[in-house]
């Protein structure tokens, strides 16, 4: 642990050194940050990910600091970057819309929208990154294009200006700790916990960038988008990876669980439901059997699959503020290929 952070930290002082050299836009943000470690961390990390994205728009993963032996994976599928999907198609992106920096362990997360080409469908790119020593040694990708890769609520149009305020907290919050920051990220896949979660009245509940609206199995329910939620009959994750990102400034928390569930027909679409959500499920199969009985419209027969999910809350002022449910569905009884 040590060693880490003695590690970091001299990586991070060559970094604001010669971050100097690099261009002159980025250079100007860098002077005037550049008054404590916390924000040389910070700005190393800002910088690591724009040379991520901006590689991705040279389709050249090769210009990447990368560690000898580094890990990645895009849509949970383990690859070098050389052979990834985003280094051949990325043609636009810009300044992430969400970034999250975790100067104690060199990690940060970030999301935004991207063009592979047709900017009228904006793709959702989101993604880990750990820097040891001014090198990338993890790299977790994702990229949503549509509904179906997690099974529900899909907005590239909505995504900016919902993450804008998870990055502008109010300026008189008062920050949670580190530690309180990882209790919540504990708790959040447990099967019981001593954390008592409270919700904020403005928490912001997204998933891949919509404030998701429900307008339930028939269709006929309320259009108004849904508030977050702290359920107890939430998915547990015995093997959730905790405190992935922790950005003690913005009051975010990275978290990583697997999902096991079913996607089900869904008013003319489908829905990916949980297994632990019970009635949920057997709510759908009601819905499949009195519309298989009328036969007017084709439904998706239920399939298993497995979300893998980066799931991502904003926390201050005691209470949460934001919740991300950011998921990939794979085919059933999938783990975590980070375990
Ligand atoms: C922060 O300021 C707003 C007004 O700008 C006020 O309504 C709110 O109560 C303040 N919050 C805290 C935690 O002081
Ligand atoms: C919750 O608190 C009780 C009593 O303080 C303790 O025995 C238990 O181990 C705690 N459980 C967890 C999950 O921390
Ligand atoms: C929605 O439609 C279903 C099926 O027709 C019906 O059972 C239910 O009562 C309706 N709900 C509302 C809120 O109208
Ligand atoms: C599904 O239903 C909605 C209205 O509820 C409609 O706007 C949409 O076009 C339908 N989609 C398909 C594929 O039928
Ligand atoms: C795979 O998942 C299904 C559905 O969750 C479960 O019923 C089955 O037991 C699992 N199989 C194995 C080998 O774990």
């Amino acid at each position: 642990m040590l060693r880490l952070s003695l590690g970091l930290a001299v990586a991070v002082s060559a970094m604001c050194v010669t971050s100097l050299n690099v261009p002159p836009a980025a250079a100007s943000v860098d002077r005037r940050a550049s008054t404590s470690d916390g924000d040389c961390a910070r700005e190393t990390m800002t910088n690591i990910v724009r040379k991520i994205l901006d590689s991705m728009l040279a389709h050249d993963p090769y210009s990447l600091p990368l560690a000898t032996v580094y890990k990645a994976t895009e849509n949970s599928h383990p690859a070098a970057l050389g052979m990834m999907t985003l280094w051949r198609t990325v043609t636009k992106a810009g300044p992430p819309s969400l970034l999250a920096i975790d100067a104690t362990q060199g990690t940060a997360f970030f999301a935004l929208d991207i063009s592979e080409g047709n900017d009228l469908t904006e793709s959702v790119l989101r993604a880990r990154v750990k820097v040891v020593d001014q090198e990338i040694t993890e790299l977790e990708l994702f990229i949503n294009r549509y509904r179906g890769d997690h099974g529900f609520s899909f907005s590239a149009a909505e995504l900016p200006t919902n993450y804008a305020e998870l990055m502008s907290p109010p300026a008189n919050r008062t920050k949670a700790s580190r530690a309180t920051l990882r209790e919540l990220s504990e708790s959040l896949f447990a099967e019981s916990s001593n954390f008592s979660v409270t919700v904020g009245n403005d928490c912001q509940f997204t998933e891949i960038g919509w404030r998701v609206v429900d307008t339930g199995t028939y269709g006929n329910g309320s259009s108004t988008p849904l508030g977050c939620a702290w359920p107890s009959d939430h998915p547990t994750d015995a093997n959730a990876r905790v405190g992935l990102v922790i950005d003690e400034e913005l009051g975010i928390v990275v978290t990583s669980g697997i999902v096991p569930g079913k996607v089900l027909p869904y008013q003319n679409i489908s829905a990916f439901i949980p297994d632990k959500m019970t009635s949920a499920q057997e709510a759908q199969v009601e819905y499949l059997e009195a519309m298989k009985a009328e036969g007017t419209m084709p439904l998706l027969s239920p399939i298993e699959a497995t979300g893998d999910t980066l799931e991502v809350l904003q926390y201050y002022n005691d209470k949460l503020q934001a919740m991300q449910i950011n998921v990939y569905l794979s085919g059933p009884n999938m783990t975590s290929p980070w375990l």
